[in-house]
């Protein structure tokens, strides 16, 4: 028998124990924006995610949009502006912002995840009421001064997730893909930060796992070596020095959140990497960066 075709087998019992961890098991993947660069990744992400779901795993996939909602502000020559690593919205970037995410980018990775197999729904928080929010209210500290509260305009936080829709979906077959808009009690529509929806998805579903794909190879210290593990204090003290930024900020808070919430593990990884999903669940060494509660 050809060594080849031998190795094959080998691969395939390997990922066994894994298979049997997460059998049945929910796992959120926060896609990030920055991580669909180009359309082989994006079609290798969709493989990954219904290979998943073939093999008794339900995947939910909440998903950013960062660059794409820039490019269509840029064609709309509407100006952008970030604060705390959060995209101020004004009236005008809000309906960019929902038609990009829930229209353009959403319906594209549902068509990749169909074409590679799967069924894929795609909603946004709107949908079914699924996440609720209001607007977010960001203080931010300054060195012997009050905190600063920044008005961000339609960027809100989430206050509940009904996981309703979500779970009949899953048990029905279909993988959801959740852009992350919602709306207040008053019908006010939000952009919300896709880190901190996929991190309230993730304590809602009960998620054995919350995996994060951005475009960065996990968290890197001042040297630029990636962190292999960070628990709270540090992640504290790398956002304090500055060493973490920008939209890495989100993103490091919603995994110490959603460690905190009982999900068993969240982890940040390489989205530029093909397949970097199944490397990080169904390999021993595992890729990027762990978040550890305490
Ligand atoms: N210490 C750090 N280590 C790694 N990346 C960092 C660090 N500090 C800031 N970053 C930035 O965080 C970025 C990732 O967050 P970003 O919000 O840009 O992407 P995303 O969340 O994956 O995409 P989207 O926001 O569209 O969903 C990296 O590209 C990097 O520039
Ligand atoms: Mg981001």
């Amino acid at each position: 028998m050809d060594q080849h075709v031998m190795l094959k087998a080998d691969v395939l019992l390997e990922a066994l124990p894994y298979i049997r961890q997460f059998y049945g098991q929910t796992i959120v993947i926060k896609y990030g924006g920055h991580a669909m660069k180009d359309e082989s990744l994006k079609q290798a992400f969709a493989k990954c995610v219904v290979l998943l779901k073939y093999i008794g795993v339900n995947p939910v996939i909440v998903h950013g949009g960062g660059p794409q909602i820039g490019r269509m502000l840029e064609q709309l020559n509407i100006p952008c502006q970030f604060r705390e690593g959060l995209r101020v919205t004004d009236d005008a970037t809000m309906n960019v912002v929902e038609m990009v995410l829930a229209g353009k980018v959403n319906k594209e990775i549902v068509t990749q995840l169909n074409l590679a197999g799967g069924k894929a729904v795609g909603l946004s928080g709107k949908d079914g009421g699924t996440i609720s929010c209001r607007k977010l209210e960001l203080a931010v500290d300054r060195e012997n001064l009050p905190p600063e509260i920044i008005d961000l305009g339609h960027v809100g936080e989430v206050t509940a997730i009904d996981p309703t829709l979500i779970r009949s979906l899953m048990r029905d077959g279909f993988i959801p893909v959740i852009a992350p808009v919602g709306v207040d009690e008053h019908g006010e529509t939000y952009n919300i930060n896709a880190d901190t929806v996929a991190s309230a998805v993730a304590g809602a579903v009960g998620a054995r796992r919350f995996v994060l794909l951005t475009d960065v190879s996990g968290i890197l210290d001042k040297a630029g070596e990636l962190i292999a593990s960070l628990d709270r204090k540090r992640a504290m003290e790398l956002i304090g020095d500055g060493t973490i930024k920008g939209g890495m900020i989100p993103k490091v808070k919603c995994c110490i959140e959603a460690v905190d919430e009982g999900v068993g593990k969240a982890q940040i990884i390489d989205g530029r990497l093909p397949n970097s999903l199944l490397l990080e669940l169904f390999t021993e060494e595992g890729i990027g960066t762990e978040i550890v509660g305490a």
